[in-house]
């Protein structure tokens, strides 16, 4: 199956940090591929801003490098780079002086949509909204992208949001997070609202519990310094599994629309409830034969934070009262892998006497990698015997399903720019959303500051401490094997 390419209109997108790391590995390879997608119109550009003394000339030779780089299959386009690169310029910017911004202003053109992407640090945010209204160079249509962390408590998120919200209106703004924008997660949706199978099951009449892993296999080396600050409680749980989290309890929204959906998910956000201690588990990787500890990656041989973290959450309202939802991520884990597992009751009363093990229909939507979908079904036991059961998966990979899509080849990023070129906040977080998440998480980190709490030491390469184990065992529950 091809997929479907929808035009979109001629844009001028500025990226502040255009050198910086999360341009060169997914911003500008990304923007390539929409190019050769023909989502980027001849007219459009991209404007590279930062502080790195550079003309267009030089920035063009830094984005061929990147893509060369970090690009993928779309690195074999060679004659059609190029193409792409002509449609770039530099501007080097003082986010916080005067340099520059004439410059950029006399670039500027109020008849194309015009995106200003801030991937810099969110203490440089107010500087950039201001100045960009300071030199006429934003306008009431015209939209900026912020990228995460979005504060690192509900305080500084509610600064931010305020420090915007003096020069953008809540419709301009952008907050990414990532796993919005991938395939998969979307289909999260696609799977509850587009299918008459599952919606009559999902509540707690036929649900068990839910469990969301996002595991992975990196370790924190190369950002120890911010990581340490954060942890994977507000790295990973706050916003990504949040997100997940959201749009798998979520009630069905009216429409597929903006306000529609994060007013659900604002929702669930909402009717969370605060985590009691004893179910919540917290690892610091140790050190394997050629990997160092945590503690050594981050510098910092005292350090209390999290490299994994387990928990048990409860939604307290009428779909979901009594559903335990277990939430886990972590980093050098054994494999790289995300799913969602929703495990569904035994059923109320078996009339096949022969068979005395215990069945429970589990749907698991793989998110990344080999995204899919397999759900676990009850079948007989084949061969004479008597009637024994057995539980099969019927199981399903999205990529052999449709064929050659570009499943793999669209990065979370492209799709999310290309969304704002289009004015669609859908996948985007509102500023209600962060602020409600970071009050929820708020309670949990102070909780365990005031106690002290030392994370448990777990094997790199293993599933994270056996506590995490404990946490669903003492429920006479387990957790899905963790693997690629
Ligand atoms: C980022 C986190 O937001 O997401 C990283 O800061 C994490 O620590 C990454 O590794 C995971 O993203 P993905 O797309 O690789 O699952």
């Amino acid at each position: 199956m091809v997929a479907r390419v929808i035009p979109v209109n001629t844009f001028d997108l500025v990226i502040f940090g255009g050198t910086g790391d999360l341009a060169r590995r997914k911003i500008l390879p990304g923007l390539f591929r929409r190019f050769l997608s023909g989502q980027m119109p001849a007219d459009s550009r991209v404007i590279g801003a930062a502080r790195s003394d550079l003309n267009s000339a030089g920035y063009r030779d830094m984005v061929r490098a990147a893509i060369d780089e970090f690009g993928g299959d779309e690195k074999a386009e060679t004659k059609k780079l190029d193409a792409f690169l002509a449609q770039l310029e530099y501007v080097p910017v003082d986010a916080k002086g005067d340099g520059g911004w004439k410059e950029l202003a006399a670039l500027s053109r109020t008849d194309v949509v015009r995106a200003f992407y801030f991937s810099v640090a969110p203490s440089l945010f107010g500087d950039l909204a201001e100045r960009l209204h300071t030199h006429g160079i934003a306008g009431p249509k015209s939209r900026i992208v912020v990228e995460k962390p979005f504060g690192r408590d509900l305080d500084s998120a509610k600064e931010l949001n305020a420090t915007l919200a003096q020069h953008f209106d809540e419709s301009q703004i952008y907050r990414i997070d990532h796993y919005l924008g991938k395939e998969t997660v979307q289909n999260l949706m696609a799977v509850r609202f587009g299918n008459i199978l599952f919606e009559p099951l999902w509540n707690n009449h036929y649900v068990d519990h839910i469990q969301i892993t996002v595991a992975e296999t990196v370790s924190v080396g190369g950002r120890g310094a911010y990581y340490d600050r954060s942890g994977a409680m507000r790295d990973m749980v706050q916003n990504h599994l949040m997100q997940l989290l959201c749009l798998i309890a979520m009630e069905p929204p009216s429409k597929f629309g903006a306000d529609e959906v994060r007013d659900e998910k604002l929702k669930v956000i909402r009717a969370l409830q605060q985590v009691e201690p004893h179910h919540i588990v917290r690892g610091q990787y140790d050190a394997g034969k050629d990997t160092q500890s945590y503690r050594e990656d981050a510098e910092n041989p005292r350090s209390f934070t999290e490299s994994f973290i387990a928990m048990r959450c409860e939604i307290a309202n009428w779909r979901w009262s009594g559903v335990p939802f277990y939430l886990r991520t972590g980093k050098m884990l054994k494999a790289r892998s995300s799913e969602i597992t929703v495990v569904f009751k035994e059923l109320g009363h078996s009339i096949f006497e022969d068979d005395d093990t215990s069945h429970q229909n589990t749907l698991s939507i793989r998110l990344q990698p080999n995204e899919g979908m397999d759900l676990q079904v009850t079948i007989k036991e084949p061969g004479p015997g008597g009637m024994r059961l057995v539980d099969v998966p019927l199981d399903m990979t999205f990529a052999e399903a449709l064929g050659d899509t570009d499943i793999e080849v669209t990065d979370a990023y492209e799709r999310l720019i290309m969304d704002v070129i289009r004015g669609n906040q859908t996948l985007f977080m509102r500023g209600d959303e962060v602020e409600a998440a970071w009050g929820w998480t708020d309670p949990i980190i102070q909780g365990w500051e005031a106690r002290n709490d030392v994370p448990k030491i777990y094997e790199p390469g293993s599933s994270g401490p056996e506590d995490a184990m404990m946490l669903l065992h003492r429920e006479n529950r387990k957790w899905r094997n963790i693997k690629a």
